[in-house]
């Protein structure tokens, strides 16, 4: 199957890194970051372009963008992972609006899209017989939504409770246990590849909040929007409120937390106790679902990172290969 790549941060990086490294039968044939674009519909080397974005800070031709790629590239997937901008959501949603009326699949991390315009893309994709895919738009290599659209069918969800922003969670296990202030620990997740480009959509609780609506979308269909959503971020929060939580045995998690019955939907620094099962360490997340048949899921794991974000979609390009040659 061959696929083009719009976006060489971490999880450009990341996909293309795992396309190289492991026989996925995956074909990259167009590739775009933010100044250069090429394409080759035999197959563009990978190492030598890893090499030289690494030593020029850019992966191709000058003259080519990334709009040339989504319309001329030979393709069947689109990977759009170039960052989020939660206002607008573009150009991302162009190259994806482009690419779905070409006739191509469509597989993103791009939490601006999908949080934005979500139904429309999905109705254009029908329209065009096409899938696009989001898995790792939320939860990085958690798959949530996989879990949500296909393990769970048949299943009412009643609630999700989760922490969505691994750079939060990164943040606030360092500042407990190492004593670290809130900006030593930020430019620690931001040297991880953990943060946003642009880190205040993390710590200010935006990141998570796009996130529960992506998620709120998916499985009510009730197009909530960002504004919908009441948020608090970490980034006023101290040391020593880490400190007096810890003295009650407890510590400072930030949730998400949708449940439509009771009107909530709220990203908030919560108290909690350290045995509660949303308290995970580092940048990993963690998501309960509640249903009505399966009871309560609580799914644990990478939250953020170059290849495990790129593990979710890989699986992602692999299911619509899988689907597609069935027919679906
Ligand atoms: N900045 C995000 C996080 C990346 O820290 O969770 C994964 O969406």
């Amino acid at each position: 199957m061959k696929i083009a790549i719009l976006g060489m941060g971490a999880v450009g990086r990341g996909v293309l890194e795992l396309v190289d490294g492991k026989d996925l039968g995956l074909t990259v044939t167009g590739l775009a970051d933010s100044k250069s674009g090429l394409m080759d519909k035999d197959g563009i080397h990978i190492e030598e372009v890893l090499a030289a974005k690494q030593e020029r800070g850019y992966c191709g031709d000058k003259s080519i963008s990334a709009t040339d790629i989504v319309e001329q590239a030979d393709y069947d997937v689109l990977i759009e992972v170039t960052p989020t901008d939660a206002k607008t959501g573009e150009p991302a949603t162009g190259f994806i609006r482009k690419a779905i009326a070409r006739g191509n699949h469509v597989v993103t991390s791009n939490k601006g899209p999908i949080a934005l315009h979500y139904a429309a893309l999905q109705s254009l994709a029908r329209k065009h017989r096409v899938s696009i895919r989001y898995e790792a738009t939320v939860g990085g290599a958690i798959p949530v939504m996989h879990t949500l659209q296909h393990g769970l069918a048949g299943n009412r969800v009643l609630a999700i409770f989760g922490i969505l922003n691994g750079t939060c969670n990164f943040i606030l296990t360092r500042m407990a246990a190492e004593g670290l202030t809130y900006d030593q620990a930020l430019l620690e997740a931001r040297e991880m590849g953990y943060a946003e480009a642009d880190p205040t959509y993390d710590v200010k609780g935006i990141d998570a909040a796009i996130k529960l609506v992506i998620l709120s979308n998916t499985i009510w269909k009730r197009n909530v929007k960002l504004d919908d959503v009441e948020i608090t971020g970490i980034d006023m929060l101290t040391t020593d409120a880490l400190r007096l939580a810890e003295e009650q045995h407890c510590t400072i998690r930030l949730i998400a937390e949708a449940v439509p019955d009771r009107g909530v939907l709220r990203v908030a620094p919560r108290v909690l106790p350290k045995n509660h099962p949303l308290v995970v360490e580092g940048s990993l997340n963690a998501i309960t679902i509640e249903t009505d048949m399966a009871g309560e899921i609580t799914l644990i794991g990478k939250g953020a990172g170059s290849r495990e974000t790129a593990s979710a979609i890989i699986g992602d390009v692999l299911f619509i290969r899988e689907t597609h040659a069935r027919g679906h």
